[in-house]
């Protein structure tokens, strides 16, 4: 079922330093781990619109289109670390109503705007549609902890400008493209609903983490090359190293670790 998505998934694979060890794979695949693997991935798509959010409020847009973007994320965070709302309203809260208004003073404001919108209204749909798999399997929602992967990642970032806006680009190319990869390795292995869905994510994220790509590369107006290699470095150790909290972007399973050494 994955046969058309090759063309698509290449350059994925050509991104990032490793594939996703097997291990990893079996541990996500354990039925006793799917509702973690699900609460998990839904706290991923929201960190993920937050993150963006935090990207054009800190480099594009004018302050009064501020408080327009917080109130769209408001609902899913009252929800998601509150408890607070019925989450089928969630679904009339994904489109932002305003649009956002350039700072004058960036000349790639309007291209940031462009790609991080339609992100975010994405990344708000995917929680939901979570949400809704997370209801349909009878499971409750709880608030699962971040894992270390994100951190880990964005604690390399340089903390001058412009260098460290370009540094957070590449790193949510580089989450955008393990998440799709991992999708994609997850979908033939689960059953079948959750596979199409997981099918259906694919394209949005590949095309998520070439947005990140574009945006990092033109705002930087130079070679990024060695930038871009020495995070997937970073990356590809933080997915390869033994990790005792097991997550949807956690690196090899410890339990997974000992077994082998018995
Ligand atoms: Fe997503
Ligand atoms: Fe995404």
């Amino acid at each position: 079922m994955l046969e058309k998505y090759q063309e698509l998934l290449a350059p994925i694979y050509g991104f990032l330093h490793c594939e996703t060890p097997q291990s990893w794979l079996d541990e996500a695949t354990k039925p006793e781990n799917l509702h973690t693997v699900l609460l998990d991935h839904l706290v991923c798509e929201l960190k993920a619109a937050q993150s963006a959010m935090l990207l054009i409020r800190k480099y594009a847009v004018d302050p009064e289109s501020t408080q327009a973007l917080l109130s769209w994320l408001k609902p899913f965070e009252d929800f998601t670390y509150r408890k607070q709302g019925d989450w089928r309203t969630l679904a009339e809260h994904s489109r932002l109503n305003k649009s956002m208004v350039p700072r004058g003073d960036k000349p790639f404001s309007q291209s940031l705007i462009d790609k991080m919108v339609l992100l975010i209204k994405e990344e708000l749909h995917h929680f939901y549609q979570v949400l809704e798999i997370i209801h349909d399997l009878g499971y409750e929602y709880e608030y699962v902890s971040s894992s270390r992967y994100a951190k880990g990642m964005l604690s390399h970032t340089k903390n001058h400008e412009p260098d460290a806006f370009i540094d957070k680009l590449i790193c949510g190319a580089y989450i955008e493209a393990r998440s799709c990869e991992r999708f994609a390795k997850l979908a033939p292995l689960v059953d079948e609903r959750l596979g199409e869905f997981y099918i259906s994510l694919l394209r949005s994220e590949a095309r998520h983490y070439q947005d990140y790509l574009t945006l990092a590369e033109d705002i930087a107006g130079c070679d990024i090359s060695e930038r871009i290699d020495y995070f997937g470095k970073v990356e590809a150790q933080l997915i390869s190293s033994p990790d005792e909290d097991f997550k949807f972007h956690s690196g090899v399973p410890v339990d997974a670790l000992s077994s082998v050494a018995i």
